[in-house]
């Protein structure tokens, strides 16, 4: 039984390095007139709450938006997805923490398309009723790692996958990398975005090499550590945040680089990394 609920931790930390990433991913898309198309496997509800019960628990959202959200020296890559935040909290106070749903549909036009996945039931219903009206959204309730490979590729052949699994079941650091390797074969265009969680036993290194083995496009991958300092109560020994992109746009990386740097020094003592798993000229 799945038991993780991300209302719990929506905007921790990881959210806010993941959805600066997928932010800009989703700006590069939008460059082109050609529509695209988001598959989103681990959607979540949709967007939170953060007076709600789960968001005031936690309090997770604190140690990451809470830190971000008033900076007035973010650099660009940072400041496009908190320029969405304050689109999407218009009086000036952060009530709503937008999930991936949620900031993926901020940057949708007419004939762009939001494909949603979600396997718990209760966050299922609450995505549903998040995306009805929005004829630019399907929902589905699968397996992330059998929908990954089971709808990509989609009808429109430029775009993106989230990969954002909970990781409460250990198969899925290898499971990703396998079924990801599947899904590059069928769309070998596409862009990856895969979180992982950085932690102390060192279990989502089977993750990295797994994708070093068999992914033979362009990857690049950036954590940020938090050392012995716990960023939330996520997850035991959760010691970061990582990042995996396949088919990273141009200039991806400096970005990353430049939004790493300066999210270390604000989310407090964390260290940025940046690395290249495969490169865009290494032969495959
Ligand atoms: C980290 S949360 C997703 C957060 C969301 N992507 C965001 O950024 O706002 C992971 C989600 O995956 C769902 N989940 C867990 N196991 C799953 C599975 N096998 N297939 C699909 N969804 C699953 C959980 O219910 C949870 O909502």
């Amino acid at each position: 039984m799945l038991s993780y609920q991300h209302s719990y931790h929506a905007g921790g930390p990881a959210d806010v390095h993941k959805h600066v990433a997928l932010c800009l991913l989703l700006e590069h898309l939008t460059k082109k007139e050609k529509p695209f198309c988001v598959i989103d496997l681990y959607a979540g509800e949709g967007d939170y709450n953060l007076a709600g019960h789960a968001a005031q628990k936690t309090q997770e959202y604190e140690s990451g938006i809470g830190h971000v959200w008033g900076a007035s020296d973010a650099p660009s890559p940072v400041q496009s997805y908190l320029d969405v935040l304050h689109r999407l909290n218009p009086n000036g106070e952060l009530r709503r923490y937008p999930g991936s749903p949620s900031l993926a549909r901020a940057y949708l036009r007419d004939d762009d398309r939001l494909i949603l996945n979600e396997l718990h039931s209760t966050a299922f219903a609450e995505l549903g009723r998040w995306a009805r009206k929005d004829a630019r959204i399907g929902v589905h309730k699968r397996d992330g790692l059998e929908a990954m490979v089971g709808l990509t590729p989609p009808q429109i052949r430029r775009g993106l996958v989230l990969i954002d699994p909970s990781y409460e079941i250990k198969t899925e650091y290898t499971g990703v990398p396998e079924k990801l390797a599947e899904a590059v074969r069928k769309w070998r265009e596409g862009i990856y975005l895969v979180w992982y969680p950085v932690l102390k036993e060192g279990r989502h290194r089977a993750l990295i090499d797994g994708v070093i083995a068999s992914i033979d496009v362009p990857t690049f991958a950036c954590e940020l550590s938090f050392g012995a300092a716990k960023p939330g109560g996520e997850m035991p020994g959760l010691r970061g945040t990582g990042l995996i992109v396949v088919n990273p746009p141009w200039q991806f990386d400096d970005a990353m680089s430049e939004a790493g740097a300066w999210l270390a020094k604000n989310l407090g003592r964390a260290k940025h990394t940046t690395t290249w798993l495969k490169r865009p000229d290494d032969k495959p």
